[in-house]
């Protein structure tokens, strides 16, 4: 039998994805990337999951897209196939909160599946790079664009022209990572976390994170204004009431994600 390019777990409210061809460290097939998108989209639409956990194996998150499937293709294969624009970027469309969690290599379009996840939790082991332009080619899975706005323009150009690589501590340091954690632990810390926030009302998540991801993308203005209605739109939530009332009673809120 095939071996699944993707292993689906759920823990709880947490849903569990491993990248799983260890013997390519993970390298993002075709395969995978639709295994990867089906398996967000499947969670995102299931009412008993409130987060969504990505994670790679102990040597490698993932070492980037797979060279040996690129080597052969042409400008029309991927024009004509919308490579990454078909199935990457379906992370894009997952409204609940997807955290990584990142031990050993994180490479290529490893690093950019870890920068399109809403949380990073690196091990101490992590190491982040964009090494495409050793192969001539270009971080070309949001690399350009979403390092620049995570650790600023110098070290994103460091990063991507020269191919240096982070460890976890540096990482850190430059805001790519949201937590670093001994590796024996990361993948308990990551659910813990996970459950952590799944616990939380889900329709006030959603609203979160499309309010911190209105910040990439628009004015401090427009962003404040989208901030304003997201806020003004909790009042019709039966959970925000619920949150406040438990807050004023003193006991534990009794979240119905609605
Ligand atoms: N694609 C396909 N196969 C890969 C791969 C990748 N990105 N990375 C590793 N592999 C394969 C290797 O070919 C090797 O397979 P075989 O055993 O069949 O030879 C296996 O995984 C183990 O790799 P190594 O023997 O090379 O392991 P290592 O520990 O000596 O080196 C490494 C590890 C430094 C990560 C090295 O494998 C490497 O440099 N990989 C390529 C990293 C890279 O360039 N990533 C960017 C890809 S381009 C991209 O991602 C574009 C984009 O923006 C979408």
């Amino acid at each position: 039998m095939e071996t699944p390019p993707v292993l689906v777990d759920t823990r709880g409210r947490v849903g569990l994805i491993t990248l799983n061809r260890p013997r390519q460290l993970n390298a993002l097939s075709d395969a995978l990337m639709d295994a990867l998108g089906a398996a967000l989209l499947a969670f995102d639409a299931d009412p008993g999951i409130g987060a969504i956990v990505i994670a790679g194996g102990p040597k490698a998150f993932a070492a980037g897209a797979d060279i040996s499937a690129m080597a052969d293709w042409s400008y029309m294969d991927v024009y004509q196939g919308e490579f990454i624009t078909r199935n990457w970027e379906t992370i894009r469309r997952v409204r609940k909160p997807v955290l990584a969690a990142v031990a050993g290599l994180a490479l290529g379009g490893g690093c950019e599946l870890a920068l399109a996840c809403d949380i990073v939790v690196a091990a101490e082991s992590a190491r982040f790079g964009l090494p495409e332009v050793k192969l001539a080619m270009l971080p070309g899975a949001g690399g350009t664009q979403r390092l620049p706005r995570a650790i600023g323009k110098a070290k994103a150009m460091d990063m991507c022209l020269s191919a240096r690589q982070l460890d976890a501590a540096e990482a850190d340091r430059w805001g790519l990572v949201s937590r670093v954690v001994p590796d024996e632990a990361l993948l308990d810390a990551t659910l813990a976390l996970a459950a952590e926030i799944a616990a939380y009302s889900l329709p006030a998540l959603m609203a979160i994170k499309e309010s911190v991801n209105r910040a990439w993308e628009s004015s401090l203005s427009e962003g404040i204004a989208y901030e304003r209605r997201a806020l003004y739109a909790r009042f019709a939530s039966a959970d925000a009431h619920e949150g406040m009332q438990a807050f004023l009673a003193k006991r534990r809120p009794q979240f119905s994600h609605r």
